[in-house]
């Protein structure tokens, strides 16, 4: 039954960790809320450590949280347990950065995909091999794969045989994060013109995560904007390159589009003025102030809740009203 509303909600979402050492908690999720609409490719972005991956697994239920729900379909799943959980959780999959270490290396493609069905008792056996192939023809590869052993394929490849993987049990939500970001350019760009045409043909919903605006923008209907473990924006993708509304947001776009030439320097954080202070001890106020150059005492003072602006955007700054903030490079 399809229902109304949005398939995924966050909201007041709390994720901390106890410090070793330390008398204090890291508040690696402190209070976020967003909403993932269906057959919705959402972005979330953020520099490493600004919480991503830990929201990925409050979504899956994978992360116990200290505070907000996880709502999918009308579903509260932060209340679930045993069977039921199980049986929720199914509609979300997730698809992981390396591609290496997510794939058993001694199975073979058929088993690798093979699993979640057996695992969901699908079907028949014969039924559930011809899925395997249905599979991998979704994803781009034909069936003279089913016996390759994983160790043997390229990274692109095996990333392939991933999603296929977490398409076995026809999610409503993919969660991706940092798919793409241990690959080659060239493979990457496959990669995501694969997640493109499999949400358009199956429409799915899709939390797409990056450190790499430049690729959620490519994909994502709309982008949320992780600092510290709060959004910072909230926008659809268009208006939030053309108009940003945070002085964060700018900082990333500024940062963008510059040619990289090897994977590996593509698989780090945008080169961006300053440190990100630690989530741990994060600024008074706002807590993007000590790296923003519009910082006012207010800043110093008043912590900015996310809200609404004409137009659409949800923003986390006191001053959008009055910045006319750009996209391009100072
Ligand atoms: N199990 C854990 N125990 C303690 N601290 C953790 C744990 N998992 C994550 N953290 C901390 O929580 C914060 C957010 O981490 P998270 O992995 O969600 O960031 P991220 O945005 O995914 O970063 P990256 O881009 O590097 O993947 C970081 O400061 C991290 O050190
Ligand atoms: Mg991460």
């Amino acid at each position: 039954m399809p229902g109304r509303g949005p398939l995924l909600s966050a909201s007041g979402l709390e994720v901390h960790f106890k410090l070793p050492g330390e008398s204090g908690r890291l508040r690696a999720v402190d209070g976020v809320s967003f909403e993932i609409g269906r057959s919705e490719i959402f972005g979330l972005i953020g520099e490493s450590g600004s919480g991503k991956s830990t929201i990925a697994r409050a979504i899956m239920c994978l992360e116990p949280i200290n505070g907000g729900q996880v709502t999918l379909d009308g579903t509260r799943l932060d209340q679930l347990r045993g069977k039921a959980l199980r049986r929720q959780r199914r509609r979300v999959q997730m698809v992981f950065q390396d591609p290496h270490e997510s794939l058993d290396p001694r199975m073979t493609v058929r088993q690798a995909i093979e699993e979640p069905l057996r695992l969901g008792r699908t079907g028949s056996r014969a039924a559930r091999r011809a899925r395997v192939v249905d599979l991998l023809n979704r994803v781009g590869l034909d069936e003279s794969y089913v016996g390759r052993m994983a160790y043997t394929m390229s990274g692109g490849q095996k990333q392939r045989v991933n999603i296929a993987r977490a398409l076995a049990l026809e999610p409503e939500l993919l969660v991706c994060d940092e798919a793409v970001s241990a690959l080659d350019v060239s493979v990457r760009a496959g990669i995501i013109n694969l997640l493109t045409s499999l949400q358009r043909e199956l429409q799915i919903s899709v939390l797409f995560i990056s450190h790499d605006l430049g690729v959620v923008a490519h994909l994502a209907d709309r982008i949320g904007v992780l600092y510290l473990g709060r959004l910072a924006e909230v926008s659809e993708t268009e208006s939030l390159s053309a108009r940003p509304r945070h002085p964060y947001t700018e900082m990333l776009l500024a940062a963008e589009p510059q040619p990289r030439p090897s994977s590996h320097r593509a698989a780090r954080a945008p080169s961006i003025s300053g440190e990100a202070p630690s989530a741990a001890r994060p600024p008074s106020g706002c807590r993007f102030r000590t790296r923003c150059r519009y910082a006012q005492e207010r800043c110093v003072q008043e912590e900015p809740a996310l809200r609404p602006l004409e137009g659409g955007a949800l923003v986390a700054c006191h001053r959008a009203e009055e910045l006319e903030l750009t996209g391009r490079r100072a």
